[in-house]
């Protein structure tokens, strides 16, 4: 018989094998009533003489995933996460997690303080809380070196990455890897247990395995280069220090008071806004969550310059065969070639098994002609961004695909309604706008237009998160959202320079920021030659000062087209090692004095605020036209597309914070100055 504990836990006997039952979708997280029911079914073992051992087991789609998050905002309820795990420490008989999909965070420390540990094959297990801004607070980081060594269990605390079940076991955080029916294999384990004597086994009583201190300072440098800018990552190789050092029950509450700490800072807040962001961004607006995707089987890329082969190797990454058109079949090899080259560099680098290569490779066909691709269910438009040439392809595309296939345009800055009001189908048409390189950049603008069918939509999103991408749906609007705000910063940045400042000033107060690459340097990657044709296309639209701040052109006039020509707004050497150019500030210099400004001396902050204000006024009017949905759907886009900070949460995220400080700063400062003018007044 099947007791309820609580809304969220059952417990029911299977002989003498207690299965406790958390049932609290969609992903079992700690919420208060699974934290009273875990407490209940311990309680329940110990009340119960005929039980002898019990396994907490879960339904649905994972073990638990963690602490509840939503709960972060509001003051936590007893009975807190380190009752649980302190109740189930102290049982007097055998508890065995029994784990499938993914036992994360608070989950996995839940299973840390069970007596053993069952996984079904493809569970996977970390501690990811360092991605939230925070570290485990309930003994994940005391138990797990216990277990796993102290250098493992650095790496997986301080990266939050998981590991599969198999991995788990062989470095001992698992005792057993089954597969088919967890529930019945966890209770025949928890029924050795009990036949072999039934013995508690406390991974607390486990002494820290020897570890090499020189390797945790090794760490400690890795991570703070890898991690630049986030706090969590070196906090956790003070506390993983600290645990070595300390006895249990006090290092216990040293490692809370840590995660308490940890979580009210504003690294944290603003992660744990980028987490629920990412959440959000899936729910369409005006596209009711019930609308099911369109099943994507096999998809057709048209172009395969090099987008269509970044965005082929995505499909075949994931097992969806690609048919890939072009115009010339030596274009076609070549695109078949450098896509290889990839996969061969994955393999000799490890991270790619030749059989997989093989696999991935045999998915990839191609073709010249349109008709051998009838059966497609999407088609991923890459070729050119002309809006005459792309219309030719929809035209194409038109005659020989099914009427419920999508085809989707990887356009930058074309308008898709344009590109809509071409097909004889209006409502199969929308964009899915990948970034340069398509294999590796995790941001997926997904775009709609007016009539796009709201399943397209669905499967759209859908497809995104499928090919590990977070995709956004953005909105009818030149250059989407990414490329709008980011062509406001570089216009700034230009400004920037006619006003006195150098392009090293700028890049380097940019990186302080915390962005991987400063707008110039960004600007010589591109090439300024595509920098300067998309100035052209849009010269007409622009404000007077934007059309007379030239210095692209200028740079292209003078053969300084970026990286490509060892020249741009730096110099490169061989290696690509970028320098000062004094040549440039001649350049600069002479545009100055034709446009008529004089040099001043700009501070840092300036510069920081210019830019990103230019970025954030950008986005207010998108959101104004309703080219973005959400504040939030624009610090995913600038976190995964162009390197925003996470832990600064994005720009939308971050002003409002950073205004609030400052207002509190003022307030500060203008008692200061009160208190000097009061005490100063002649008496
Ligand atoms: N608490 C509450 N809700 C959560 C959650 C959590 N820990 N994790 C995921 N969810 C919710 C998501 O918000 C989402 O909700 P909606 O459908 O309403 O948007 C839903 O669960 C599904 O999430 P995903 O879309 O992410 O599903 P997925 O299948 O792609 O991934 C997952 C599942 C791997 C568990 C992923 O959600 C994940 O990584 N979750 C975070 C896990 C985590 O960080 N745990 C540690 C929390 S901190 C902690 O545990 C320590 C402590 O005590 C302080």
């Amino acid at each position: 018989m099947t007791e309820l504990l609580a809304r969220t836990v059952s417990v029911a006997k299977q002989g003498n094998i207690l299965v406790a039952t958390v049932d609290n979708p969609p992903v079992n997280a700690l919420s208060h009533s699974v934290r009273a029911g875990l407490i209940e079914a311990v309680k329940a073992l110990e009340g119960d003489a005929a039980a002898r051992a019990m396994i907490i087991v879960c339904e649905g789609r994972t073990f638990i995933a963690g602490a509840d998050i939503h709960e972060f905002k509001k003051p936590m309820v007893a009975p807190l996460l380190g009752e649980v795990i302190d109740t189930l420490d102290a049982a007097t008989k055998p508890i065995i997690a029994a784990i499938h999909g993914t036992a994360l965070g608070g989950g996995l420390e839940v299973a840390l303080a069970c007596s053993y540990r069952i996984a079904l094959d493809g569970a996977k297990v970390g501690l990811p809380e360092v991605k939230l801004g925070i570290l485990p607070g309930s003994g994940g980081t005391v138990r797990l070196p216990r277990l796993a060594g102290v250098e493992q269990a650095l790496a997986m605390i301080s990266e939050g990455g998981q590991i599969p079940a198999r991995d788990a076991r062989e470095k001992g955080i698992v005792d057993e890897v089954v597969s088919g029916d967890l529930r019945s294999a966890a209770v025949a384990f928890a029924a050795k247990v009990v036949a072999d004597g039934g013995k508690v086994r406390r991974t607390t009583d486990l002494p820290v395995p020897s570890f090499d201190p020189a390797a945790l300072e090794a760490s400690r440098a890795a991570l703070a280069k890898k991690y630049k800018g986030f706090k969590a990552p070196l906090v956790a190789v003070d506390l993983i220090k600290m645990v070595t050092e300390t006895p249990v029950a006090e290092a216990i509450a040293l490692e809370y008071k840590t995660c308490k700490e940890l979580l009210v800072s504003p690294q944290s807040k603003a992660l744990r806004h980028i987490f629920a962001a990412e959440r959000e961004a899936l729910k369409i607006d005006g596209v009711d969550a019930e609308v099911k995707p369109r099943d994507i089987k096999k998809v057709a890329i048209v172009g395969p310059g090099t987008m269509g082969r970044g965005i082929a190797s995505c499909f075949v990454n994931i097992g969806i065969p690609v048919t890939l058109i072009g115009l010339t079949d030596e274009g076609l090899a070549s695109a078949v070639k450098a896509i290889g080259k990839i996969y061969e560099g994955s393999v000799k680098r490890g991270s790619l098994t030749a059989e997989e290569m093989e696999r991935r490779m045999a998915l990839l066909t191609t073709t010249t002609a349109y008709d051998g691709i009838s059966d497609v269910d999407l088609v991923i438009e890459a070729v050119t961004e002309q809006l005459d040439v792309k219309k030719e392809v929809f035209a194409k595309l038109d005659a020989v695909l099914r009427d419920d296939a999508i085809i989707a345009t990887n356009t930058s800055f074309l308008d898709i309604e344009e590109l809509a009001a071409t097909s004889k189908n209006a409502t199969r048409i929308a964009g899915m706008h990948f970034f340069n390189p398509a294999n590796v950049m995790k941001l997926l603008e997904n775009v709609r237009a007016a009539k796009t069918a709201p399943d397209v939509l669905a499967t759209t999103t859908a497809l995104g998160k499928r090919l590990g991408k977070v995709p956004v749906m953005v909105g009818r609007s030149e250059g989407f959202v990414a490329n709008r705000m980011l062509s406001k910063r570089t216009r700034e940045a230009q400004f920037l320079l006619e006003d006195g400042a150098t392009p090293q000033q700028v890049d380097r107060v940019l990186t302080a920021f915390g962005f991987p690459i400063g707008p110039f340097a960004l600007a010589d990657l591109a090439g300024m030659d595509i920098m300067a044709a998309a100035r052209a296309a849009r010269v007409a639209r622009m404000s007077p000062r934007e059309q007379q701040c030239n210095i692209v052109d200028r740079l292209v006039a003078a053969g300084r087209l970026g990286q490509k020509s060892s020249a741009g707004y730096y110099v490169y050497d061989d290696n690509r090692k970028a320098s000062h150019d004094p040549a440039v500030d001649e350049l600069l210099d002479a545009h100055r004095r034709e446009r008529g400004f004089t040099a001043r001396a700009i501070s840092d902050e300036e510069i920081l605020e210019r830019c990103l204000f230019a970025m954030v006024n950008e986005a207010a009017r998108i959101l104004d036209e309703g080219a973005a949905a959400r504040p939030g759907d624009i610090d995913v886009i600038w976190t995964n597309g162009f390197g925003f900070p996470t832990y600064l949460g994005g720009p939308m995220f971050m002003p409002t914070r950073s205004a609030c400080r400052r207002s509190r700063r003022r307030s500060t400062n203008m008692r200061a100055s009160l208190a000097i003018s009061i005490s100063s007044r002649p008496r």
